[in-house]
């Protein structure tokens, strides 16, 4: 099997060819969700929007609704006007609106699943779609095996000639490492590994793409990216939202799964991975892979483990409910909406340089970095008190909202005394680049549609992930109710006590 790697990174000269991909229709099940809704199907108008999709591009949806093609064309466009990220015009829209088909049916109906076959199959010979479909994924995860069957039974897993047949898998996947591995035998005994991309949409980011770019297109960073330099590495996802009207998929889910699972530990395997030989799809994988590999979680997970649960209080002046108050929630519910873990990285680069992963909503404010903190210099020849006023320096990948990097240090305070003091050299995308970023979906969706998957997580990276979080989620469980935290602060106590166990802080981003 070949693997099309034309990653932009790979290769400068490639990255001023625009990546265009070939004819195609993928079908998206569960079109009704939030996700389709708010990402998927604006993704496709923005890249249709941007001339990255070919002008035969077909979009089918599926679900158990009584519509026709021009019903569900009218909800990808009230989809597209209302998310999606480019300028609406109405040629796109005309142009990606003739592809769109519907099919109504059970995700378990045989004859919803022959009729998709066959509306596949005129596609193909009308449209010039080619025989290549991807299957998008966005439903609950107990469907995917359903799915998957279908597919293989109905045909539409396998391909003639050069056609291709993809599988996009939307998070989570599996609830622990049993039953990853039960999914990812289900999938892999009807896809081939190629074909299967498990999206992880924070890879889709330009700026943890960029963690890539800084470390290993630079020589300024890299000599001092370790432990003999670096003293830990802090990674936050903060939200300032409640769980909102996802009751359904996060109760009984939880901070730890939703993002530590997959985000969190895909951000630190890029921070912590060697340089791969290339950014193709096999090097870098292997490269996390590896760091996963070396994950060591501490044997005392009370002291090095948080976790919490937003309670009701205020928010930017808006009164809040807490977690067990929202709809949906048993009021006996012990789902963590906080949670924070240290783990080492067992490698000669990383030995004694703990890795926080701290996530939760209902925080003090949206933002996600990347936070490397150094050791202090060894010898300082300064009086103590010129020097009060130092920290350690940073380097601090902004991931969002304000996207770009800081890096922290300490300077003179101008005047006659010697004082030092943090000072921050900032770069902001905004100021260096006239484009803004695509939406992170809008570059995976084109990956999948041409066959790049550098940014997918493997079966064993997601398995590795599991076998990580498992004992912790498991000494979670036997101890009852989170600790409650307030909603608009920065987590539970324990999260504060677990830094100050090490003598350390968290940042306060
Ligand atoms: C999703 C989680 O993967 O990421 C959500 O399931 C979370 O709980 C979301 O809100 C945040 O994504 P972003 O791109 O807004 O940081």
């Amino acid at each position: 099997m070949t693997l099309i790697s034309d990653n932009p990174l790979r290769d400068p000269r490639d990255s001023r060819l625009p990546r265009i991909a070939g004819p195609c229709a993928m079908v998206i099940f569960g079109v009704t969700g939030d996700l389709a809704t708010k990402k998927v199907m604006p993704a496709i108008y923005d890249l249709a929007n941007r001339g990255l999709l070919p002008p035969n591009f077909a979009l089918v949806g599926m679900a158990r609704r009584d519509w026709e093609d021009q019903d569900f064309a009218q909800i990808v466009h009230d989809a597209v006007k209302k998310h999606s990220r480019t300028k609406f015009t109405e040629e796109v829209w005309a142009q990606l609106s003739e592809g769109i088909r519907f099919v109504a049916g059970d995700l378990g109906d045989d004859a919803a699943f022959d009729k998709l076959a066959q509306v596949l199959g005129k596609l193909d010979r009308e449209r010039g779609t080619g025989g290549n479909h991807a299957f998008y994924f966005s439903i609950p995860p107990r469907f995917f095996p359903v799915v998957v069957n279908q597919l293989k039974r109905s045909g539409l897993s396998k391909t003639e000639g050069d056609a291709w047949s993809r599988v996009v898998i939307e998070k989570p996947f599996g609830h622990d490492l049993e039953s990853a591995q039960a999914l990812n035998r289900t999938v892999d005994e009807v896809f081939n590994p190629g074909s299967v991309f498990r999206i992880d949409h924070y890879l889709g980011k330009e700026t943890v793409q960029n963690l890539m770019a800084v470390r290993f297109a630079n020589n300024l960073f890299e000599p001092i990216w370790k432990a003999n330099y670096v003293d830990h590495v802090q990674i936050t996802m903060a939200e300032d939202i409640g769980i909102g009207s996802r009751a359904g998929y996060y109760d009984g889910i939880g901070a730890a799964r939703d993002v530590i699972q997959n985000h969190l530990l895909q951000a630190m395997a890029l921070t912590a991975m060697e340089e791969p030989v290339n950014f193709d799809a096999e090097s870098v994988r292997r490269e996390k892979e590896k760091v996963l590999s070396a994950v060591v979680i501490p044997k005392d997970l009370s002291a090095h483990t948080a976790r919490g649960q937003y309670a009701a209080g205020w928010q930017g002046g808006i009164k809040v409910p807490g977690y067990l108050e929202e709809d949906g929630i048993p009021k006996d519910s012990t789902t963590e909406t906080f949670a924070a873990i240290r783990v080492n990285v067992e490698t000669r680069r990383w030995a004694g340089v703990p890795f926080y992963l701290r996530t939760g909503k209902r925080l003090g404010r949206r933002v996600t970095e990347i936070a490397v903190v150094f050791k202090r210099a060894p010898h300082l020849p300064f009086t103590q008190t010129s020097v009060e006023e130092l920290s350690q320096n940073a380097i601090v990948l902004r991931v969002q909202p304000d996207e770009g990097m800081t890096v922290r240090f300490g300077s003179k305070v101008p005047g006659t005394q010697m004082q030092v003091r943090d000072v921050t050299m900032d770069f902001q995308y905004g100021d260096s680049f006239t484009q803004s970023s695509p939406e992170a979906y809008e570059r995976l969706i084109l990956d999948v549609l041409l066959g790049d998957a550098p940014l997918f997580p493997r079966h064993e990276e997601v398995e590795r992930s599991w076998e990580i979080l498992d004992p912790i989620l498991d000494h979670w469980a036997e101890q009852g109710q989170p600790d409650q935290y307030r909603s608009g602060g920065w987590g539970p106590k324990s999260s504060y006590d677990m830094m100050a166990n090490d003598g350390r802080q968290w940042r306060r981003p």
